[in-house]
C-alpha cells in the first residue's frame, strides 16, 4: 500500500518511470534471448568468440585462450606401447625372471593402456601379465595376457590393450581361485622369479605365491621401474604441456583474485581454468596468509587480506600425465612484510639450487640436501618440514623420491618436483614448485622452461 492507501500496482506511476520500465522489460527479454541463444551454443560446442562473448557478458573471468596450449599433442601412439612392452620382455629375460604382473594402475597403464579409470579396483582381481618368450633365434617378444573374472570376460576384451601378437584372456570362474588358474593358463609362472607391480595388493600378492608353489614372487626391482620412472622425449612432451598449461592456468586466475575473495572461491576459479586448458582432473590448494603454514591445508576457507601471499598448488593431467605445480604469490595492490619477503627470495634460492644440484649421477638425498642447506645457511632450515620432492609421471607422486637418506641415482629422463617451502605456522607458508627432467645431456631443466619457467619475484609468478 502506499501513502494515499491504494495497493501499490494500481498507484499512479510517474510516466518517465514507466517509459523506464518499458525500457527495461525490453532489455530484459533481449538479454534472455541472447542467454538462451548462448546457452545452446555452450551444449552444443561452442565456438571460442561466442564463450568469450557470454564470459564478458556475465561478468564470469574468461580463460578460453588457454585451450590452445595443448591442443597439439597427442596421447601416447601403439607403436610406443609396443616399444614398452618389448623393453620389458627383454629385461624380465635378462633378470631370469619369467613374468611381470601389475593391476590396472599406473604401471599397467604404462605397459598395457589399463589404468584404473579404465578398470576400476574390486577384490576380483583383473591382472595384466606379461611374460617374455624367446624363440628359436634367440629373440625375446612380450607376451601379453589379461585374467579377468569369467563374467566379466566380454568386457576385459573390450579394454584397449596394445600388443604385438594377440592378447590372451584367461578367467575365472567364482567358484575357482583366480590365481591357480592364471598359473594353469600362462605357463611360465609354474617356475622361477616372478615380478610385481610394487602397488599390488597383499591379497594379490599372496595368492599368486600360494598358487604358484615353484615359482618366487617378488616386488619388481629397479632395473624394471626404471623401464617407467625415466621418460621417453614423447612423454616429455605430453609432461613438459600439461606442466606450462598449469603453470598458465595459475598466472591466469591470479588475474582474476582479489582482496576480500575466499580461498574457496580461488579454488573454483582455478577449477575452472584448468578445464578451460583442456587438462583433466585438476584440483588445487588455495591457502592464503598463516593458513598456508600447514603444507596440506587447514579447512578453513579464510579470506584474502592485503597483506597475505596467495599459495596455490595445483596439479592436472593431459593424457594420463601429471602436472605439479606451486606459487606463491602477492596481487598487485598487496603490501607484503620484508620479512616474508625475504624468505620468499630464499626459497626462490633453494629452489633454483636444487636444480644445479640435481644432475645425471647425482644420488637424490643430495638435490634434497642443495635446498636445505640453502635455507640452513639463513637459519631457516628447521622450517622446510617435507623432503624437496618426488618424481612425477602417470602419478603425481612416483619414485624415486628427492629426499634425505634416500640413495637412489638421477639419471636422464628421470622427472622430479622442486618443492622447497618455508612454514611458519601462526604466521606464513611459502612454497614454489616446478617438476623438471634430466636433459640427454645430463642437465636438469624445468619442465615450465617453455611458460617462463620458475616465477622471477613475488608479483610475477
Ligand atoms: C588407450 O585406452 C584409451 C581408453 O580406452 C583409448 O582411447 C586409447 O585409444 C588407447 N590407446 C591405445 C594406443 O590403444
Ligand atoms: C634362471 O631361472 C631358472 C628357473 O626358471 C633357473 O633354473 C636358472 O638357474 C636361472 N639362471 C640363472 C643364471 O640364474
Ligand atoms: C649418467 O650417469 C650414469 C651413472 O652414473 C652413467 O652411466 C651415464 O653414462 C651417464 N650419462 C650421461 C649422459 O652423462
Ligand atoms: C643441455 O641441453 C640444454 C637444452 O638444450 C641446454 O640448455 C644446456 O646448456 C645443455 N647443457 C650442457 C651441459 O650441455
Amino acid at each position: 500500500m502506499d501513502e494515499k492507501g491504494l495497493p501499490l500496482d494500481l498507484a499512479p506511476v510517474d510516466t518517465r518511470v514507466r517509459k523506464h520500465a518499458y525500457r527495461s522489460t525490453r532489455l530484459i527479454i533481449a538479454c534472455i534471448i541472447v542467454q538462451v541463444v548462448i546457452l545452446i551454443y555452450r551444449l552444443t560446442g561452442t565456438p571460442k568468440s561466442i564463450t568469450r562473448l557470454y564470459n564478458s557478458y556475465t561478468g564470469q573471468p574468461d580463460f578460453s585462450h588457454l585451450a590452445e596450449h595443448c591442443a597439439h599433442i597427442s596421447p601416447v601412439s601403439t607403436s610406443s606401447f609396443l616399444q614398452r612392452q618389448q623393453a620389458l620382455a627383454q629385461s624380465l629375460h635378462e633378470l631370469n625372471a619369467s613374468a611381470y604382473i601389475a593391476e590396472p594402475g599406473a604401471s599397467a597403464a604404462y605397459f598395457a593402456n589399463l589404468s584404473q579409470s579404465q578398470w576400476h579396483l574390486s577384490e576380483r582381481p583383473l591382472l595384466l601379465i606379461i611374460s617374455p618368450d624367446v624363440d628359436s633365434s634367440e629373440q625375446v617378444h612380450a607376451r601379453v595376457s589379461i585374467l579377468t573374472p569369467s563374467f566379466e570376460a566380454t568386457r576385459a576384451k573390450l579394454l584397449s590393450i596394445p600388443s604385438q601378437d594377440e592378447v590372451t584372456y584367461p578367467s575365472w570362474p567364482e567358484d575357482v581361485s583366480p590365481f591357480e588358474v592364471a598359473v594353469s593358463a600362462v605357463p611360465q609362472l609354474k617356475e622361477g622369479t616372478i615380478f610385481v607391480d610394487g602397488m599390488m595388493r597383499s591379497f594379490v600378492l599372496d595368492g599368486l605365491q600360494k598358487a604358484a608353489t615353484e615359482s618366487n614372487v617378488l616386488t619388481a626391482p629397479v632395473e624394471i621401474r626404471r623401464l617407467r620412472e625415466r621418460k621417453s622425449a614423447e612423454e616429455l612432451e605430453i609432461m613438459k604441456c600439461v606442466n606450462e598449461a598449469t603453470l598458465l592456468a595459475i598466472r591466469a586466475v591470479r588475474e582474476n583474485v582479489k582482496i576480500g575473495m575466499r580461498e574457496s572461491e580461488a579454488r573454483q576459479l582455478m577449477s575452472t581454468a584448468l578445464s578451460a586448458a583442456g587438462l583433466s582432473d585438476g584440483s588445487c590448494l588455495t591457502l592464503f596468509g598463516e593458513n598456508a603454514a600447514l603444507p596440506h591445508g587447514s579447512g578453513t576457507d579464510r579470506v584474502l587480506g592485503a597483506h597475505d601471499f596467495v599459495l596455490v598448488d595445483c596439479d592436472a593431467e593431459l593424457h594420463g600425465y601429471r602436472s605439479d605445480i606451486t606459487r606463491t604469490y602477492a596481487l598487485p595492490e598487496s603490501t607484503i612484510h620484508a620479512t616474508y619477503l625475504r624468505m620468499w627470495s630464499l626459497v626462490h634460492s633453494a629452489q633454483a639450487n636444487a636444480l644445479a644440484a640435481a644432475r645425471n649421477g647425482t644420488v637424490t638425498a643430495e638435490v634434497d640436501a642443495a635446498a636445505r642447506n640453502t635455507l640452513a645457511a639463513q637459519g631457516y632450515a628447521q622450517y622446510l618440514t617435507h623432503r624437496l620432492g618426488h618424481g612425477i609421471g602417470l602419478e603425481t607422486h612416483e619414485s624415486p623420491y628427492l629426499r634425505g637418506g634416500s640413495e637412489d641415482v638421477i639419471l636422464t629422463g628421470h622427472t622430479f618436483s622442486d618443492e622447497p617451502g618455508i612454514y611458519i605456522e601462526g604466521q606464513v607458508g611459502i612454497r614454489l614448485e616446478d617438476c623438471f627432467y634430466v636433459h640427454e645431456n645430463g642437465t636438469a631443466i624445468f619442465l615450465t622452461e617453455g611458460a617462463g619457467g620458475a616465477a622471477k619475484g613475488p608479483w610475477d609468478p
